[in-house]
C-alpha cells in the first residue's frame, strides 16, 4: 500500500491489519524519529476528518503545514495538481486531500514521490471514514460475517455509503440500504428495505446525512424523519444489541430524532474517537511502507483475530 485512495485497493488482510494497528495505537504512544511534514489539503468543508487527521498527525510527531483554500493560491486559479506538486517540492512527506471531484486522484497518479490519503472524493469514496466505521463495528461484534447492516438515508449522494457497502460485503456482512424515493442508487445493486423493516432486522444501522448542499430539491427533506428517519418509536423496535452509527455531521430531527444522537446504542461519538487511531494507523502504514521508521513494535504477522 503506497497511497490510501480507495477501499477497493485493500485486501482483507490489509483491512484487519489496519484494525489491529489502530487499536494498538489507542494503547501505545508512537512517534516518528525524523522531522516529517504533512499537508491537509481540504477543498471541501470538514470538521471531523480534518481535525482527527491533525490530532493523529501530531500524536505521531508530524509537523502539520497550515493550508486553507480561501487564503491560498487556489484563489488565483492554481490547480489541485500544481498545489500538491508545490507541497511535494517544499518538503511535505505526505498529503491528505479532500476534494469535490469523484476522481481527483487520477491526475496525480504516478506523478508524486510522496503518499496521498483520500479524505473524501466527491460522491465516490470516503475510505478513512469506512475504516473507522469498520473498527467501530468490529469492536462491538468481533466479526463482520453474517451481520445485518443497513445503510440508511441519502445513498445517492453518499461517498460513505459507497465505501462501506463495498467493504462490508467483501467482509461477509449482509448489507441492505434504506432510502427514500429519489435518494436511491441503483448502481449499488443492494436490496432496499423500508425503514420500518430495517430497524427490526439490523445489527448495525448506519444512518447518513441528508446532503442539502448536493440537492436541487429542498422539499425532499420535508417530513423526512416521520417517513424515512429514525424516530424514537422505530428505535424502540431495534434488537437489544443493535448499534447505531452516523458519520456526522448529523441533521438532528431530519434523519434521526435529536434525542437518539446520544442514546445508549449510539456509537456516533465513538466513531469520531476511533477516527484518530485509524488515521494514525493509515498514516503510519504508508510512511513505513516508504521506508520511514519509528519505534513501533506492532506485529504485522498477527493480522486477524481479537484485538
Ligand atoms: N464524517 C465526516 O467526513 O465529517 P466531516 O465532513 O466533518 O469531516
Amino acid at each position: 500500500m503506497r497511497d490510501f485512495i480507495s477501499v477497493h485497493q485493500l485486501s482483507e488482510m490489509e483491512i484487519f491489519q489496519l484494525l489491529r494497528k489502530a487499536e494498538y495505537y489507542r494503547k501505545q504512544e508512537v512517534q516518528f524519529n525524523e522531522k516529517l511534514f504533512v499537508a491537509n489539503l481540504f477543498f471541501e468543508p470538514s470538521t471531523r476528518t480534518k481535525m482527527s487527521f491533525t490530532v493523529a498527525e501530531q500524536k505521531l510527531g508530524l509537523h502539520v503545514l497550515d493550508f486553507h483554500t480561501e487564503t491560498s493560491s487556489v484563489q488565483k486559479g492554481e490547480s489541485l495538481y500544481d498545489t500538491v506538486k508545490t507541497f511535494e517540492a517544499i518538503g511535505a512527506n505526505l498529503v491528505v486531500i479532500r476534494h469535490e471531484s469523484d476522481h481527483w486522484f487520477e491526475e496525480l497518479k504516478g506523478k508524486l514521490s510522496i503518499p496521498i490519503i483520500n479524505a473524501g472524493s466527491g460522491k465516490e469514496e470516503h475510505p478513512t471514514q469506512c475504516m473507522l466505521d469498520l473498527l467501530t463495528i468490529y469492536q462491538e461484534f468481533g466479526r463482520f460475517e453474517g451481520l445485518n447492516i443497513v445503510i440508511a438515508g441519502d445513498i445517492k449522494h453518499s461517498r460513505v455509503a459507497r465505501s462501506n457497502a463495498y467493504a462490508l460485503q467483501r467482509l461477509g456482512a449482509n448489507v441492505y440500504v434504506s432510502s427514500a424515493p429519489g435518494l436511491e442508487d441503483e448502481t449499488l445493486h443492494i436490496p432496499n428495505l423500508p425503514m420500518d423493516e430495517a430497524v427490526e432486522v439490523c445489527d448495525v444501522l448506519m444512518l447518513l446525512r441528508i446532503q442539502h448542499e448536493r440537492h436541487t430539491n429542498q422539499a425532499e427533506t420535508a417530513n423526512y424523519l416521520t417517513n424515512y428517519g429514525l424516530t424514537k418509536e422505530r428505535e424502540s423496535r431495534m434488537k437489544n444489541e443493535a448499534i447505531l452509527l452516523h458519520p456526522a455531521p448529523v441533521n438532528r430531527g431530519v434523519e434521526i430524532d435529536s434525542d437518539l444522537v446520544e442514546c445508549a446504542r449510539s456509537r456516533i461519538f465513538k466513531q469520531m474517537n476511533n477516527g484518530v487511531y485509524m488515521r494514525m494507523a493509515i498514516i503510519s502504514e504508508l510512511l513505513q511502507n516508504r521506508g520511514v521508521n519509528h519505534e513501533d513494535t506492532f506485529n504485522k504477522r498477527e493480522t486477524v483475530g481479537a484485538f
